[in-house]
């Protein structure tokens, strides 16, 4: 029997380097990797010479919004922009108009993304103000518990102690990570100069949010995973606290490639929450990342309009969009040797699935899903007019880059190929996922 798909003679990573392979597809797993000449019938041949054929990117850190703010992004944008970016699955944060507080909620949200995906999402969730509000209903459709101390989506709520004890031990019982936006900033102050705004949300209080959480954790045991690591010292303070899988770390290719000094102050462009550093913790944290210190890169795309991003500085909405730059930024770093493969997909692919459970992805290896990207070694200026996400505007605008994303395929199925879309929403891939 021809499997379903036969992606010819690409550039495949394995056992230490790279080397020409074809990867066949059936049913919608990685059904082997073989040398030229020994692959087996297919009904459909994918010619990939000279192209890179990779695992899609699990990028675990994204805002899709839709619901009440479909202007900014909905899943379809965002997952075509994730398709068109080599990510073949997202996990959307619960910060939403409404936030993901209630099984209710959450539901609506699986449900248009079930109807609109391009790639597979899965789910973080809120914490109510009653942490024994979140049920097992909500609970076996997430990958993680997410708060923002400097900013709760659920009203009344302030992150002390008592707090930060609560929601470890809520997300302990139920196996899951919790998630931290490290930043203990009063979020009743409203910055009134630019200055200010860098020191409410400095070094400091994201130490100092590390700090208490890690306390925390110390005490209750559970998993703790630090979302956007932007200084050196929180770095430095992960390493030191690291005991195997129960702290875990991301950074964001904003934080680990640009500074706020390569923007003019009132710029709002680039305006962003972890905000942009000095190129000193730029060092570190590729560093960590590096060494492990720091598990995975994520993009944190936030899309705003361009009306909320093209104001001076103070005004500007916070967060920058990410889907379709990561995996390009991050394979020039591969391609121009400053980053090995083992890194790359360690980082991008196989650290994430690790971490919220998705033990079926990550890896091209036979047995795993399908989620595959076909990359070609080429020039490429970024350009957000050329987004697929509603939201254009990027502070990586003109960088070169050495990497295009070809083809993308999710659960075996073509859905991007050569700038085209190849299926209608709604048909490729999961959601939402569970560990499995
Ligand atoms: O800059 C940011 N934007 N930081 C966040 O933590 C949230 C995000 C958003 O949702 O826009
Ligand atoms: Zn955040
Ligand atoms: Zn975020």
């Amino acid at each position: 029997m021809p499997v379903d798909l036969l992606l010819r003679n690409g550039l495949v990573y394995t056992q230490g380097k790279i080397v020409p392979r074809s990867v066949a597809i059936n049913t919608g797993l990685i059904e082997g990797i073989y040398e030229t000449g020994l692959e087996p019938d297919a009904r459909k041949v994918l010619d990939c010479s000279q192209s890179y054929i990779l695992p899609g990117m699990i990028d675990a850190h994204v805002h899709l919004r839709d619901l009440n703010q479909s202007e900014k992004e909905d899943y379809a944008s965002g997952t075509m922009a994730a398709a068109a970016g080599g990510v073949t699955t997202v996990i959307d944060m619960p910060n939403t108009d409404p936030p993901v507080l209630d099984k209710a909620t959450l539901e609506w949200k699986i449900e248009r993304a079930q109807a609109n995906r391009f790639v597979n999402v899965g789910f973080f969730t809120g914490i109510p103000k009653d942490t024994a509000d979140i049920t097992s209903g909500i609970i076996q459709n997430v990958l993680g518990i997410k708060v923002y101390p400097h900013a709760p989506l659920s009203e009344g709520v302030h992150y002390n102690g008592v707090r930060i004890r609560e929601c470890l031990k809520t997300a302990k019982k139920h196996e899951i990570p919790l998630l931290v936006h490290p930043d203990i900033s009063d979020s009743t102050i409203k910055p009134e100069s630019i200055e200010e705004f860098f020191s409410i949300h400095g070094c400091v209080s994201e130490v100092r949010a590390l700090e208490q959480f890690i306390f925390a954790q110390n005490e209750i045991g559970g998993r703790l995973h630090i979302c956007h690591v932007s200084c050196a010292a929180t770095a430095k303070m992960i390493e030191e606290h690291r005991a195997e899988e129960s702290l875990t770390g991301e950074v964001c290719p904003h934080h680990l490639f640009l500074t706020r000094n390569s923007f003019s102050v009132e710029n709002g462009v680039p305006k962003v929450l972890p905000p942009l550093r000095s190129s000193y913790d730029c060092r570190i944290l590729m560093d960590a990342l590096k060494r492990c210190t720091i598990d995975i890169v994520v993009s944190d795309h936030a899309p705003h309009t361009s009306d909320e991003k093209n104001q001076s500085f103070l005004d500007a909405a916070s967060g920058i969009p990410g889907l379709e730059t990561t995996v390009p930024i991050m394979l020039t770093e591969v391609f121009q040797g400053r980053v090995s493969w083992v890194e790359f997909l360690r980082a991008c692919c196989s650290g994430p699935a690790t971490i919220f459970g998705l033990r079926t992805k990550g890896v091209l290896a036979k047995g795993y899903d399908a989620d595959i990207i076909v990359v070609s070694r080429e020039e490429n200026i970024i350009r957000g007019s050329k987004f697929y996400s509603k939201a254009k505007i990027t502070p990586f605008e003109g960088r070169r880059v050495v990497a295009k994303i070809r083809t993308t395929i999710v659960g075996g199925k073509i859905v991007f190929d050569e700038g085209r879309f190849l299926v209608g929403r709604g048909i490729v891939g999961r959601v939402p996922l569970r560990k499995t």
